[in-house]
């Protein structure tokens, strides 16, 4: 008899099938079960009578308890009043373990507690649906990239300098040597963009964080384009046209996780370009006008982002950051010396910040008196500074993090629950 997946089942209708999985859930009237069975790719409402079976499986089935996996036969019926629209008449069932004292019941358990048993907590229908919004996430952002022209290059995870600021290093022993865990790919990325043009890379980043905001893990997945011959007006096309593209097809081709999770696509089907674009400056004036007590200079926090971000539909770019806020890479725009050509893009319904990026200094001279100031050490950026000896070109990158874009995306309030085991200031476990 044909082994089935749950997500295949509207194919079967008539049939009897075999299903392999969990037990979901349970109720019992007398001499009918219905068991909820998940196998992975969906739940099934299974339906067992005691008259249809022989006397030791209508036994199992009543012993049967809460995440015990079994082998289940049975012939599949639609049924409108069934969540997936069909059932399955029980004609067998094998016990393969008997699981006991399953720790996460249906009910209300603390965030703690849960946290604490994330591997269990994965085979929740919540859980589900934000990663495989996630798994989504990710594919549809390298459709973007393969689909226009970029190269995929692997940026390394141990690296002998810091990208994004000597306050978030991870450290650790190199032979010997000192290494730290990557803070972003950026810097190998440029060196790409010289050989190919465009790339992108996608993978984990480490920033040691020492924040607990809702906003902040330890460990990270970014997906970082890079472009030679790119400004900050290319730079910020391409961010509207890639997220415009990724939300686009994440709210068609996620969209039962969405309505599960009782999101509100619409709002995510505003997400259509131009955005719109302000300075710093103005967004400074913004912040006054909400009568915020920022000064000019200062980087924006999480409480800025989301009053900003809430003042706009679509996601909102910000750019010409005060140079002082920005990392040693970028540009100063030539117009005006207090600011450098960089961008974030902040997400509506006050999620704030899911991009961050802008155009590279391209310069040999300036960029080695900004690592000065910034008391970098030269040594560790040699390979880096090549790339602006050996012709030399304007370029523009950004990075985005998939979790703070799937928590915007499944309207969460925490990104812990976006990442299938989240690193966060204290929490290494499991
Ligand atoms: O703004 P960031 O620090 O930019 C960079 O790292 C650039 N080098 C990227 C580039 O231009 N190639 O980080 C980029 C994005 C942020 O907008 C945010 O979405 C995410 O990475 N991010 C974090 N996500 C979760 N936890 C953290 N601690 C994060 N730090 C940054
Ligand atoms: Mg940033």
């Amino acid at each position: 008899m044909e082994r089935v997946y749950i997500s295949d089942i509207s194919r079967y209708e008539g049939k009897e099938v075999v299903l392999k999985g969990w037990l979901y859930n349970k109720r019992s009237s007398g001499r009918l079960h219905f068991l909820q069975v998940r196998d992975g790719t969906g739940i099934i409402q299974c339906v067992l009578s005691k008259a249809d079976v022989p006397e030791e499986v209508f036994q199992a089935s009543e012993e049967l308890t809460q995440e015990s996996s079994i082998i289940i036969r049975g012939i599949v019926r639609a049924d409108v009043r069934s969540p997936g629209g069909y059932e399955l008449g029980l004609t067998d069932l094998k016990v393969i373990q008997l699981a006991k004292d399953y720790p996460i019941t249906p009910k209300e358990h603390g965030i703690s507690f849960l946290m604490d048993h994330r591997h269990l907590w994965l085979r929740s229908s919540r859980q589900h649906a934000i990663l495989r919004v996630r798994s989504q996430l990710v594919k549809v952002c390298r459709d973007y990239f393969e689909a226009n022209g970029f190269v995929l290059l692997d940026a390394p995870i141990f690296t002998p300098a810091a990208c994004e600021g000597t306050t978030t290093l991870f450290e650790t022993d190199y032979f010997g040597e000192r290494a730290y865990l990557t803070q972003s790919g950026q810097l190998y990325m440029e060196a790409g963009a010289m050989a190919f043009g465009k790339v992108y890379c996608f993978g984990p980043t480490f920033r040691a964080e020492k924040s607990k905001t809702r906003r902040h893990l330890t460990e990270f997945w970014m997906i970082e384009p890079e472009v030679a011959y790119n400004d900050l007006e290319d730079n910020m096309d391409l961010a509207e046209d890639f997220l415009e593209y990724v939300i686009g097809r994440v709210c068609a081709e996620r969209r039962a996780e969405l309505n599960y999770l009782e999101r509100d696509v619409a709002k995510l089907e505003n997400v259509r370009r131009p955005f719109p674009r302000i300075s710093y400056d103005e967004a400074i004036d913004i912040l006054k006008e909400e009568g915020v007590d920022v000064s000019w200079g200062e980087d924006f926090g999480g409480d800025e982002e989301t009053i900003l971000s809430k003042k706009f539909e679509r996601p909102v770019m910000v750019h010409r950051y005060p140079v002082g806020c920005k990392a040693f890479y970028m540009k100063v725009d030539p117009q005006d010396d207090r600011v450098s050509l960089s961008m974030d893009v902040l997400a509506p319904e006050g999620y704030g910040e899911i991009i961050g990026g802008g155009q590279r200094e391209e310069d040999i001279g300036i960029l080695e008196r900004r690592m000065e100031e910034q008391s970098l050490p030269k040594e560790a950026f040699n390979w880096y500074l090549d790339l602006r000896k050996y012709g030399t070109v304007p370029h523009s990158g950004f990075g985005l993090g998939i979790e703070r874009t799937l928590a915007w995306i499944c309207g969460l309030h925490h990104v812990r629950e976006t990442i299938p085991f989240p690193r966060l200031m204290g929490r290494l476990s499991p």
